[in-house]
């Protein structure tokens, strides 16, 4: 499609993400017969939308590209520099975002975040709570300061979101919420027990809060990325050591060779961001209660 707003679309995320992620994510999710292409789409367009974690990684590809589909974006995360860096970009490419810095292991502070988003921008209709850590440890070495640590990061902090979320969503007429779980909620790796519980509690609140929300207008599902090339998983391939891209590139893809059995490549944050998209927009109305994997086909071999 050539029409005037495709280009200023196509010209939004570019600017966004960069030419090469705008074509990797055509690439990814096509565009079928009578679908407008994925840089013409404003499946947000008046929608407020929140995104927790979106300082680096998913979450700050997510928030880019809410808000290039038109919605208002409030997100969070604790490093306020790369908070501000992504309010900069997504304003500077013509979209509407506030960062506000929160630790979603406080639930004082994620309850004012929602208050202080649905004040701001009227309401809420989209939450993506994707904030979460990893950690990479046998069990019997994970202290009780790191297992909580980590639980109240990726499944309280979660919790705390959706109960300070759900009651905004209920009066504003339903919503749709996306948690990002892994496919280390199917199966799980040596060293990762913690996180691996971690991901499967989500799995059981997505469920759970599909279940009790249903008949209400709040549709709730689980995301389940592989392997994606983003801060975290940079930091579990160096193993906190200094890597250069050539090393990491190299890495990613023995990685990928011997565990992403169908593709053998790791994911973009953007195609995963996608995803998020997918799950959280109102085309796909009946979806609500699944587990989603993207993975490139990663979990489809034994
Ligand atoms: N990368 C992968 O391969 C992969 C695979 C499956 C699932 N996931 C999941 O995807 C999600 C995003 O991870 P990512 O790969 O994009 O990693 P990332 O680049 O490290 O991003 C993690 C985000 O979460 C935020 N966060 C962490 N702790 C927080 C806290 N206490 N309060 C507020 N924000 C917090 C971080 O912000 P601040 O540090 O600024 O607070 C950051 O914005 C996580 O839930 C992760 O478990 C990742």
């Amino acid at each position: 499609m050539t029409t005037k707003s495709g280009f200023e679309r196509r010209t939004f995320l570019t600017a966004a993400l960069g030419s090469t992620a705008v074509l990797a994510a055509d690439v990814a999710c096509g565009s079928p017969v009578g679908v407008a292409p994925i840089a013409e789409r404003r499946r947000f367009e008046g929608k407020v939308v929140l995104v927790t974690g979106a300082t680096s990684g998913i979450g700050r590809a997510a928030a880019i590209a809410f808000a290039a589909e038109g919605g208002k974006v409030a997100f969070c995360g604790r490093r306020e520099a790369l908070g501000q860096e992504v309010e900069q970009q997504i304003r500077q490419a013509g979209g509407e975002a506030t960062y506000s810095k929160v630790d979603v292991r406080d639930p004082a502070q994620v309850q004012a975040f929602v208050d202080a988003v649905v004040q701001r921008y009227g309401g809420l209709h989209v939450a993506f709570n994707n904030a979460g850590i990893s950690m990479a440890k046998g069990l019997h070495e994970v202290s009780l300061e790191e297992w909580n640590d980590l639980l109240d990061t990726n499944v309280r902090g979660v919790f705390a979101a959706m109960r300070a979320q759900i009651p905004y969503m209920l009066s504003g007429g339903g919503g749709s919420i996306v948690l990002t779980s892994s496919v280390q909620s199917v199966a799980t790796r040596k060293g990762s027990s913690t996180y691996t519980a971690s991901k499967r509690a989500l799995v059981g609140l997505a469920q759970a809060a599909a279940l009790e929300y249903g008949t209400l207008g709040i549709r709730v599902n689980a995301l389940c990325p592989g392997t994606v090339d983003t801060p975290l998983s940079r930091r579990q391939f160096s193993g906190g050591r200094p890597m250069t891209e050539e090393e990491f590139q190299a890495a990613a893809a023995e990685w990928a060779r011997a565990n992403v059995h169908g593709q053998q490549r790791i994911a973009t944050a953007e195609e995963v961001a996608q995803a998020a998209l997918m799950l959280a927009s109102d085309d796909h109305p009946y979806l609500t209660g699944s587990s989603f994997i993207v993975d490139g086909g990663m979990t489809v071999a034994l």
